[in-house]
């Protein structure tokens, strides 16, 4: 009897050993598929930064130079960097990270096989050496405005579409600095109470021109007699004149408002008129925005709409005289909107101002998301 007791607890015992087992092992076997995985993943994240060599084309510009600047501040995974500018800058020296980088011409940089070239250098240095760039497998985010309307380039606001990208993509469009900034605004209330019709007024910063621009209203402001950007004073001046005009009276500028939200929103439903004017200001573009909605909305619902977007922020109230100014929008990321009201002259409509940096969030910023969204998701 009692052995017959013993035989039962060492055959318990037998198989409550063999469970352990099998638990271990199947705990063994979890832990190695996940740490293969992590491995993985992590690995790939690794191979991805240590293989980063990335271009800026442009480099020595007003838009250049602000890539340069958030690269750095946001630790771009750079391993290289191939500063590029026009025939009269190369050699010039390039600051980045406390190491010195030499300025090379396009012809240099393409044979360096860049991963990334973010270009910011005017459409026909674009349209001549974005694809010189992708034949190397570069892929290439371009500032100027010669690939956004191709029917087979992506024009991309990473918060908005990023998620129509893909690694066959290697010329993408980065949208006009003025088109982001309404865009980031409108998308979220367009998904919710559908837009009909948007009039654009733009009160546009003297950088969005360049380097020249800025001089010229230094210039005056200094008295000094210098090279134009413009076809008249900036200084206490207002130029309802922006890009070039074109044959129907519109200027390139209102043009590219009117078509470049329609392809990021994947819309072509609703009408936009716009009129852009430059003032002189440097810190960022401003819009009085008129929108009509197919539907009513409630005006702090809008409020909650846009103060839940990412990178837009609401800054309005009458009672501190709070709202989005150049001046304090400048050197920042964010899109900011106020003077949020009802336009009481006609239904369903609502009136905005909405300001950015051009040289951040309308280019810079808006480039390098794009490159980041290309890195995250593995489509360079
Ligand atoms: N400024 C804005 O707010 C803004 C916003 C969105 C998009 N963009 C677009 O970004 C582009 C640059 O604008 P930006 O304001 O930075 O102009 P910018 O200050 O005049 O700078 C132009 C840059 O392009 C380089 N460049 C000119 N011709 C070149 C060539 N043939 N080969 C190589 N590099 C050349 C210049 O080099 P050098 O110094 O050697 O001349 C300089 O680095 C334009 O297409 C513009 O439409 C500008």
């Amino acid at each position: 009897m009692y052995c017959f007791f013993d035989f039962y607890c060492l055959e318990y015992n037998f198989l409550l050993f063999f469970d352990k087992i099998e638990t271990l092992l199947i705990i063994s076997l979890l832990f190695i598929t996940c740490s293969a995985y992590f491995l993985q993943s992590l690995q790939s994240k690794i191979i991805n930064k240590i293989l980063m060599k990335v271009a800026v084309v442009g480099a020595t510009g007003m838009v250049g130079k602000v890539m340069l600047q958030v690269l750095a501040e946001r630790n771009f995974p750079i391993t290289e960097l191939i500063p590029v500018a026009s025939e009269r800058s190369v050699g010039k020296i390039i600051s980045y990270k406390g190491t010195d980088y030499a300025v090379v011409n396009l012809a240099t940089a393409v044979t360096m096989c860049p991963d990334i070239a973010l270009f910011s250098a005017g459409g026909d240095t674009s349209l001549e050496w974005a694809p010189k760039f992708a034949d190397v497998g570069t892929t290439v985010i371009d500032n100027s405005s010669a690939w956004r309307m191709d029917p087979t380039k992506k024009l991309i606001v990473p918060e908005i579409n990023g998620d129509v990208l893909t690694s066959e993509d290697k010329i993408i469009a980065n949208p006009n600095c003025s088109t982001i900034q309404l865009v980031m605004a409108l998308a979220p209330l367009h998904t919710k109470y559908t837009m009909k019709r948007v009039v654009i007024s733009t009160y546009q910063s003297v950088s969005g021109t360049g380097v020249k621009a800025v001089q010229q209203l230094d210039n005056e402001e200094a008295g000094i007699k210098g090279e134009m950007a413009y076809p008249h004073p900036i200084g206490r001046n207002a130029l309802p004149h922006c890009d070039v005009f074109l044959e129907n009276g519109y200027s390139k500028e209102e043009m590219k408002l009117v078509k470049e939200p329609k392809k990021i929103l994947r819309d072509d439903s609703f009408s936009v008129t716009a009129t852009a004017v430059r003032i002189p200001t440097t810190g960022g573009h401003s819009e009085a925005v008129n929108v009509q909605f197919l539907t009513d909305f409630d005006l702090a619902e809008v409020r909650q709409l846009l103060s839940d977007t990412p990178g837009v922020v609401v800054q309005d109230n009458l009672e501190t005289n709070t709202y989005p100014m150049p001046i304090t929008a400048h050197h920042k990321d964010d899109v900011f909107v106020g003077r949020i009201r009802r336009d009481e002259s006609q239904e369903n409509t609502l009136n905005l101002w909405i300001v950015a940096d051009n040289l951040r969030k309308g280019a810079a910023t808006n480039t390098i998301q794009i490159a980041e969204y290309l890195i995250d998701n593995q489509l360079v």
